[in-house]
């Protein structure tokens, strides 16, 4: 039967995909590795923590001895690895997390694999869930195709383009079976408020300043997680072995224009004037080295699996504002800490 570790289940994008394979494949088993840091919150796996192909492992990708016991007890035929340190802010205060688990913790989770399926890697598959950012910043022409040269320019996008190199030389060096894919910023439901789209929601709700970096000119394509999830639940079945698929939204957006249209979004959600939240606009200082625009082009996923997103960023916004304003304990919980206390509940 096909047994799949997720890593990083219990954070953003994980939360939703482990939603949809779990609902969708009850034939299959899944496990959820995660090490529950401040961004993992097991309550967003709430509604399918009982389901009978459904299990959460608390643990850490730097622990190899881990890793080995758990692929030996659990004989997975399947990776779909997104465990990561991934806010770009935090990676600049803090780097060495980021080399910690996106390269120590991806090499230790590509051994632990090559140990247990080399002697048979037939139907085996470890899929790295990776970032646009890894191909640096783009002027105000042209697109991220899978052939763009790495040029990372942050200690998370240098991780992640790190950790990506290991996969390739994993498949070229032992021939483990991988597939990797890069994808554009995602936004929806669940994700942690210190990304751009929740934290402005939260500070809009408490009239609190809106902290634009720089001049607000920086572009980032936007992707409805739902479609994120989509798509990899697609690659990890259809990909076609140690091939890389870019993953867009086709939704660029000036992060000035984007905090625009949702502010209006939100001041109709909330019934206030049009225009007030827009007056809490601030501009504040710049991230160091900011990238000035991503932007994928996605026509091989496209013309290879069929995948395109279904979500465009107007209908996003009006869900992810509407979804974060009807679960504001949900937002009240995370932002104060407290919903570490159900893992200690749930869990022991
Ligand atoms: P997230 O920060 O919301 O979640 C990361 C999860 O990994 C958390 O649950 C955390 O507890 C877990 N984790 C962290 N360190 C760990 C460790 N050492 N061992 C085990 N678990 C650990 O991240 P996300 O936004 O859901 O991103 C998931 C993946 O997708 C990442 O690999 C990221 O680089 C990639 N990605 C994200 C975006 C985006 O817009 N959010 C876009 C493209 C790619
Ligand atoms: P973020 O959500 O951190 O994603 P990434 O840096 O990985 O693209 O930020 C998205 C964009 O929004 C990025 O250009 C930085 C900008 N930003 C702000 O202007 N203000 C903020 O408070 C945050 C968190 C981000």
């Amino acid at each position: 039967m096909a047994k799949t570790l997720i890593t990083g289940g219990a954070g953003f994008i994980g939360s939703h995909l482990i939603h949809l394979l779990v609902n969708k494949y009850p034939g299959e088993q899944f496990v959820n590795l995660d090490a529950l840091t401040y961004a993992g919150n097991p309550e967003n796996l709430k509604a399918i923590e009982d389901a009978p192909n459904y299990r959460f492992v608390k643990g850490d990708i730097t622990d190899f001895a881990f890793l080995e016991q758990l692929f030996a007890e659990h004989q997975f035929t399947g990776v779909i690895h997104l465990a990561a340190e991934s806010h770009v802010d935090r990676s600049i205060a803090n780097p060495m997390a980021f080399i910690m688990t996106n390269v120590v913790g991806t090499v230790n989770l590509l051994n632990a694999a090559k140990n247990s399926w080399q002697s048979d890697y037939s139907g085996k598959r470890f899929y790295h869930v990776s970032t646009d950012e890894v191909y640096g910043s783009l002027g105000a022409e042209g697109l991220f195709t899978e052939e763009t040269a790495y040029d990372p320019r942050s200690p998370y996008s240098a991780s992640k383009a790190s950790s990506d190199h290991f996969v390739r030389a994993w498949q070229h060096t032992y021939g483990l079976p991988v597939v990797i894919s890069n994808c554009s910023n995602n936004y929806g439901p669940y994700q942690f408020p210190e990304k751009l789209l929740p934290l402005m929601i939260n500070n809009i709700r408490h009239e609190k300043p809106l902290p634009v970096y720089g001049d607000g000119s920086n572009v980032r394509d936007w992707l409805w997680v739902e479609d994120h999830a989509a798509a990899i639940d697609l690659i990890f079945r259809e990909g076609r072995e140690g091939e890389t698929y870019n993953i867009g939204g086709n939704n660029e957006c000036s992060n000035l224009g984007l905090v625009h249209q949702l502010c209006d979004v939100v001041d109709d959600l909330l019934g206030r004037a049009p225009g007030s939240s827009r007056k809490l606009i601030t501009f504040v200082k710049d991230r160091p080295g900011h990238d000035q625009r991503y932007a994928i082009d996605a026509s091989k996923i496209k013309a290879e699996l069929g995948w395109e997103p279904t979500i465009g960023v107007e209908e996003g916004l009006q869900r992810t504002a509407k979804w974060y304003l009807n679960n504001t304990e949900w937002l009240e919980r995370v932002t104060s800490g407290a919903y570490r206390e159900y893992y200690a509940q749930q869990y022991q």
